[in-house]
């Protein structure tokens, strides 16, 4: 018992410095997640594909997401290019529209301010609901900054990089 609390003291510690970088201006996102494919390919999106692939995956006639050159093919693709696709949700917005995090339905679907707003201003059914119901999206109370790396990437052209 007393080795664990040094070990949650010495995480503590590594956890403030972390902090403190993150703060740093002009610094990454915090947490050591960039606004980058690469970063973000590592810190979450590698985990889309266990449900978004070829079969015999969860969504097998959606757009792929194995691979990093597949998720970023999301960026020329909207759910009408899928037609076999059985879809929870209706609203017909790019999967990546770059430059417009708010109008990509990869943000959409993850994040559910971002939901509620297309589903009001759009009148459309969200795919928000599957995720939170899969536990797959993101909070803004545990996922701050993959929320900012992930929205900020898109802002700046969701490029190769
Ligand atoms: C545990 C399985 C699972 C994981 C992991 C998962 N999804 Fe999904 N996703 C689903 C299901 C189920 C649906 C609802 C069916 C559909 O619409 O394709 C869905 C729907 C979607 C949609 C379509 C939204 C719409 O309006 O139709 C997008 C985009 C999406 N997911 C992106 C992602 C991204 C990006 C990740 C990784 C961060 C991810 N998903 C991880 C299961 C998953």
């Amino acid at each position: 018992m007393g080795k664990r609390t040094g070990w949650g003291r010495a995480a503590l510690g590594l956890l403030a410095a972390g902090l403190l970088a993150g703060c740093a201006p002009g610094g990454d996102d915090g947490d050591g997640v960039e606004a980058t494919l690469d970063s973000l390919w590592e810190a979450r999106l590698k985990g889309c594909g266990e449900c978004h692939g070829p079969p015999p995956r969860l969504v097998d006639t959606g757009p792929d997401m194995t691979t990093q050159t597949a998720f970023l093919a999301l960026r020329d693709s909207t759910p009408d290019d899928y037609p076999g696709w059985e879809r929870a949700g209706n609203c017909i917005i790019p999967l990546i529209d770059p430059e417009n995090p708010g109008n990509s339905l990869v943000i959409t679907s993850l994040i559910e301010e971002k939901s509620t707003q297309l589903v009001n201003k759009e009148g459309c059914t969200s795919a928000f609901s599957s995720h939170e119901t899969l536990g797959e999206t993101l909070h803004p109370t545990n996922d701050a900054d993959l929320i900012d790396a992930l929205t900020t990437w898109i802002a700046d052209g969701a490029q190769d990089n």
